[in-house]
């Protein structure tokens, strides 16, 4: 579909990182570090720098975040070097501590390393290394990988890129890497297969990482490397890309980034999910804008329109995805189903993937991924083309793996998410499948002309809305306050405000630990209801056109059980208020629309009780922002 960024799997340790580096007439440490702190949603378990000023080497590195890497870079730093990598690290299996850290240094202390991925074969090249006489401080398949490099140079006489390439090609695995030599100051050298690597090119300095978000400043020129390339990155040179099997040159690609400095700065709020909460007006404009041409009365979406005849003659729809991505697939399997009439299965990727799922040509799949770089969604999408199925990706990142892979897409707009907990990137995604049910509603002839143009109506006014429904943040914030200390809450929900409910829990779980289930509101009675006393808060969202009456039904049974309701309600609603414990006004919509706005008043509560409790809000403990392992 397009162009940019992960995957990587193995056995022992699992890494997502974030890799930056720096070779310039600048200071390289402020850059790298800067750039480190920028790159922390992919990882922040560990971190760690090396910098080299020609003469002197010095690399710090320690288990945690890269604030700690910072206090400590204070005492330990003590080279103002122009050339310097940076790391830091998400580890599945295998404590992270000082040694695993990156950057790894080669036994002759002369290459340098940063890695993202892993070396699936590291433990016979590393025996292999053994017997030739090299010893290793740590447990990575990194350090195998840079003594690989340094073995094959000295065998072969090689200079540093040529040795780079015939280690690469020994190795079966995934990686980003950034390498230099102590003997070659005014080089570093980058390779990337299967994990993401974008080279920065400013007047006579470069900039190497794993998005583009730590060189904004310096440039928007960009080179974005390919599987399975690699470049020789030389200062006062051109940089040199070739394939890293067959050495033929390839022709370097600058690209001009779209992405502004502001995009990915926290512009005054405290945190980025609170921005990215309150940029949900905008970034759902931005993602129907060019699209939904009320004026013309149709959708227009290059993806859709080229590839209609396998929509139409599907025999049914797969939607693959995880995470909230999941929730934003189950409400459009609602909206599918009830206006475009077809069939939808909503699938965990990492469940389809694992068990033998009938799939046919006359299949479409969807897969849905902020990152564009789940694993699991990735491997879901490559085993639904290989028994023939159409694959259409929607993904916010521009150019990511999933993006690649898929057969065609539509991107979200929803610009830089850098909360690890999802929300603008959710709404986003709802934007676009309401988009595509839409128009694939009007070529079936499944929706009237007028309630076509009443939902596209509709649509254009969700982003004043939502901005409605985030005025209520003081009164969220007071509702928290009250049940911060809570040791479970249940989030209740029917029809398209099921997945809503979901996601509301997964929210609350993800940033405050507290446990929380999503439950559809009528199935409450089949086992939640045991667990309902005057302790547990329940969230019901109650909206006047979700089967509101049952839902009143449902909270009359919570409150004879004593439970504390807050109610997600309808404007001007007196029903719910008059049993609830709180409410929280949205304006009213569609049904179909709903999820939309009933979702803010939840991704704000989550927050506001994350805040309360002292949470890190936007990094959470043990989740990362791309899962590019299974
Ligand atoms: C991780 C993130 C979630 C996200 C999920 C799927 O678990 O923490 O916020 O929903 O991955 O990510 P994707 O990029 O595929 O949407």
């Amino acid at each position: 579909m397009l162009v940019l960024f992960i995957l990587h799997t193995n056995t022992k340790n699992k890494f997502m990182c974030g890799i930056v580096g720096y070779i310039g007439q600048r200071e390289a440490y402020p850059i790298v570090i800067e750039g480190l702190k920028r790159l922390e949603y992919r990882g922040y378990d560990s971190a760690g720098i090396a910098l080299y000023d020609g003469t002197n080497l010095k690399v710090c590195k320690t288990k945690g975040k890269v604030s700690d890497l910072e206090k400590r870079s204070e005492e330990e730093i003590t080279t103002i070097g122009n050339i310097g990598i940076g790391h830091t690290r998400w580890a599945t299996h295998g404590v992270p501590n000082d040694v695993n850290s990156h950057p790894h240094v080669s036994n002759s202390g002369n290459l340098v390393i940063i890695h993202n991925g892993i070396i699936e074969n590291y433990e016979s090249l590393k025996k292999e290394l053994i017997t030739r006489g090299y010893s290793f401080k740590s447990e990575t398949d990194t350090e195998v990988l840079i003594n690989l490099i340094e073995d094959v140079q000295k065998q072969e006489g090689v200079k540093l890129g040529k040795a780079v390439q015939i280690a690469l090609n020994q190795v079966i695995g995934a990686y980003a890497i950034a390498v230099f030599d102590k003997n070659r100051p005014d080089e570093v050298v980058v390779a990337r297969l299967g994990s993401p690597l974008a080279i920065g090119i400013g007047e006579n300095e470069f900039f190497i990482a794993s998005d583009a978000s730590p060189f904004l400043e310096y440039t928007k020129n960009a080179i974005y490397l390919e599987d399975e390339e690699l470049a020789i990155i030389h200062l006062n040179k051109e940089i040199k890309i070739r394939k890293i099997q067959d050495d033929s040159l390839v022709d370097p690609y600058i690209q001009e980034l779209q992405i502004n400095l502001e995009q990915i700065e926290k512009n005054g709020f405290d945190h980025f999910m609170l921005k990215e909460i309150h940029e949900q007006p905008k970034a759902i404009t931005d993602t129907y804008r060019g699209r939904l041409l009320r004026n013309e009365a149709i959708i227009k979406m290059a993806g859709v329109e080229d590839n209609m005849k396998k929509f139409l003659n599907a025999n049914r729809i797969i939607i693959v995805a995880c995470g909230t991505s999941w929730h934003a697939g189950l409400v459009a399997e609602y909206i599918f189903e009830d206006l475009a009439r077809i069939p939808v299965e909503v699938e965990y990727a990492s469940e389809f993937r694992y068990r033998n799922p009938i799939i046919t040509e006359k299949d479409v799949v969807i897969a849905i991924s902020q990152s564009g770089e789940t694993a699991d969604t990735l491997a879901a999408i490559k085993l639904a083309k290989s028994k023939g199925a159409f694959v259409f990706g929607v993904c916010n990142v521009v150019g990511s793996s999933i993006a690649r892979e898929s057969d065609a897409g539509a991107y979200t707009h929803a610009g830089p998410e850098i909360g690890v907990a999802s929300t603008k990137a959710f709404t986003t995604q709802i934007t676009v499948l309401t988009l595509i049910a839409l128009r694939l509603a009007r070529a079936k002839g499944t929706i009237s002309s007028s309630d076509f143009r009443t939902h596209m109506l509709e649509l254009e006014l969700i982003p004043k809305k939502v901005e409605q429904a985030l005025k209520s943040d003081k009164l969220i914030a007071e509702i928290a306050d009250i049940y911060k200390n809570s040791r479970n809450c249940l989030y209740l929900g029917r029809g398209y405000n099921f997945p809503v409910a979901l996601e509301g829990a997964l929210k609350l779980k993800e940033i405050s630990y507290i446990h929380a289930e999503g439950y559809p509101a009528a199935e409450m009675k089949h086992g939640p209801i045991a667990l309902i006393d005057e302790n547990m808060p329940i969230v019901v969202i109650a909206t006047k056109k979700g089967h509101y009456e049952k839902v009143v039904s449902n909270i009359q049974e919570i409150k004879s059980r004593k439970g504390k309701i807050i109610g997600i309600v309808t404007e001007g609603d007196e029903q719910v208020r008059a049993l609830a414990d709180h409410v929280i006004e949205v304006p009213e919509t569609l049904e179909s629309l709903s999820p939309l706005i009933t979702t803010i008043p939840l991704q704000l509560l989550s927050y506001h009780i994350a805040v309360l409790l002292g949470k890190n809000v936007d990094q959470p403990r043990n989740l990362a922002k791309s899962v590019t392992v299974e």
